[in-house]
């Protein structure tokens, strides 16, 4: 097996799925996209846990979700922390968004991750959204029925998982 050296013994095929999450919908999606990817893969919580070292990792798979245009800031402060370590990493990139109108979701996508990245990355989408009514506070309720959302509703994509997960293992050194 062809192993490239400049990965760190134990790196191959290990994968990071590293997520920020509000009320479920990003964890969904790392949890989807795991056993699609080849290899090692570990999901961890940003908001829970503490990420571990990426040494050890080959690829770095990041997601997160925005809330009012923007990323969480766990997930931007750890990427500014760690930039120059993930751009020496196979890295994909997952937003989860609502916003209705393609333009304004593109650039929420670009604005979630810093340049370098972004343009270093293998793969960047967007996976859709989820609104569960039931668990939000009363001033999400109403931001959201201004908009003309009034229902809970489910609407992650499989296929942009399926794509992200494709480009992920096709593109294997
Ligand atoms: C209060 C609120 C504000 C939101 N603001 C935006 C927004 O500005 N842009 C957008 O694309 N989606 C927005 N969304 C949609 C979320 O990104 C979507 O619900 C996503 O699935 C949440 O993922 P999570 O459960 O992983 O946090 C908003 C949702 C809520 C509840």
């Amino acid at each position: 097996m062809f192993r490239n050296h400049e990965y760190q013994e134990g790196s191959w095929m290990k994968t990071l799925i590293l997520y920020a999450t509000k009320y479920g919908s990003s964890e969904k999606v790392a949890h989807r996209l795991a056993p699609k990817l080849p290899g090692d893969v570990q999901t961890v919580s940003i908001m829970k846990e503490t990420p571990p070292s990426l040494t050890s990792y080959e690829t770095v798979i990041l997601g997160g979700s925005i809330y009012m245009g923007a990323i969480q800031k766990q997930l931007s402060n750890y990427v500014n922390e760690h930039l120059e370590e993930l751009l020496e990493k196979r890295v994909g990139l997952y937003i989860c968004a609502g916003e209705q109108d393609p333009e304004v979701r593109s650039k929420e996508l670009v604005d979630s991750f810093p340049k370098s990245l972004y343009e270093h990355a293998i793969v960047k989408e967007i996976v859709g959204h989820e609104y569960h009514f039931d668990k939000m506070n009363l001033v999400e309720k109403l931001m959201l029925r201004m908009k003309g959302i009034k229902k809970s509703c489910s609407a992650l994509s499989d296929e942009s998982i399926d794509h992200t997960a494709h480009m992920m293992a096709e593109t294997r050194r």
